[in-house]
């Protein structure tokens, strides 16, 4: 791992909770710019992956941020120096507008005040939030929430940010409008994303890159076409009828 190497890289990352490997010898990595999709059946470590990319879990093995040995760093630290993440179920401040919202978790990663503004403005914009700059965040719509989520993890123009099923719960329509958004990210910023989600509609459209996990393993990487073809991963997770449809496990 030299200086040069510009890339969110986990190394031989192994994770045991009492009596069960979650991790395994995991190696993966996303490059700036880059979509790479983070799937596998309900259990498979996807969140503890994540938590592990983003300080939230103690594990062995390594994790650099373009070429930082970032092992070990608090999840605020990390956040701070570029790398953050939105969790599986939205968590907004609650009593704050959807642009105090931004505001908020722009300070919270060390931008000044002027600069934490002009953030919230570009993402209101970027993410078609402007007009609801001013409503109660908790107020708003399921779809609207989770859209406000995802802006508010890309203030300050992070390095890399993991998405925890960001679909989840969203329609067909809802779901092609994040698709739009997320694609739009590493052309506007050069961030590098990584995504987990069960719905293979949105995948195999939104990646560049697919890696699949099981039993805590890494079982395929490579494009999503040859992974999606891939008869291990076909059996583990897919199914023969699967391909292109939402794969039903949830979690
Ligand atoms: N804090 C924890 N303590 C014990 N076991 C855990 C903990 N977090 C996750 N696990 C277990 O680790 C495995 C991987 O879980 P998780 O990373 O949540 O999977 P996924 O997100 O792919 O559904 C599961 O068997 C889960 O029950
Ligand atoms: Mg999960």
């Amino acid at each position: 791992m030299g200086k040069g190497d510009r890339a969110l890289r986990a190394s031989g990352v192994t994770v045991r909770f009492a009596g069960l490997t979650a991790l395994e010898d995991i190696e993966l990595s996303v490059r700036p710019g880059e979509i790479l999709g983070l799937i596998g059946p309900n259990g498979a470590g996807k969140t503890t992956l994540t938590n592990v990319l983003t300080g939230f879990q103690r594990h062995a093995g390594t994790v650099a941020v373009d070429g930082q040995d970032v092992t070990g760093w608090s999840p605020q630290r990390l956040s701070r120096f570029g790398v953050r993440r939105t969790f599986q179920n939205v968590r907004l401040f609650a009593g704050m507008t959807v642009a105090q919202n931004l505001e908020a978790a722009a300070l919270g990663v060390g931008l000044g005040r002027a600069a934490a503004h002009r953030s919230s403005l570009d993402l209101l914009e970027r993410f078609d939030l402007t007009e609801l700059a001013g409503v109660e965040a908790t107020a708003l719509p399921y779809g609207l929430e989770r859209r406000l989520g995802i802006a508010r993890a890309l203030v300050g123009e992070p390095r890399y940010v993991v998405l925890d099923e960001p679909a989840a719960g969203l329609n067909e329509e809802e779901s092609d409008e994040l698709l739009t958004r997320l694609r739009a990210v590493p052309a506007e910023s050069g961030c590098g994303l990584v995504v987990i989600e069960h719905d293979m509609r949105l995948i195999m459209r939104l990646c560049d890159r697919l890696h699949v996990i099981d039993h805590g393993r890494s079982l395929a990487a490579g494009a999503p076409a040859d992974v999606r073809a891939d008869p291990a991963v076909i059996e583990a997770y897919l199914g023969s009828e699967a391909a292109g449809e939402t794969v039903t496990h949830h979690g």
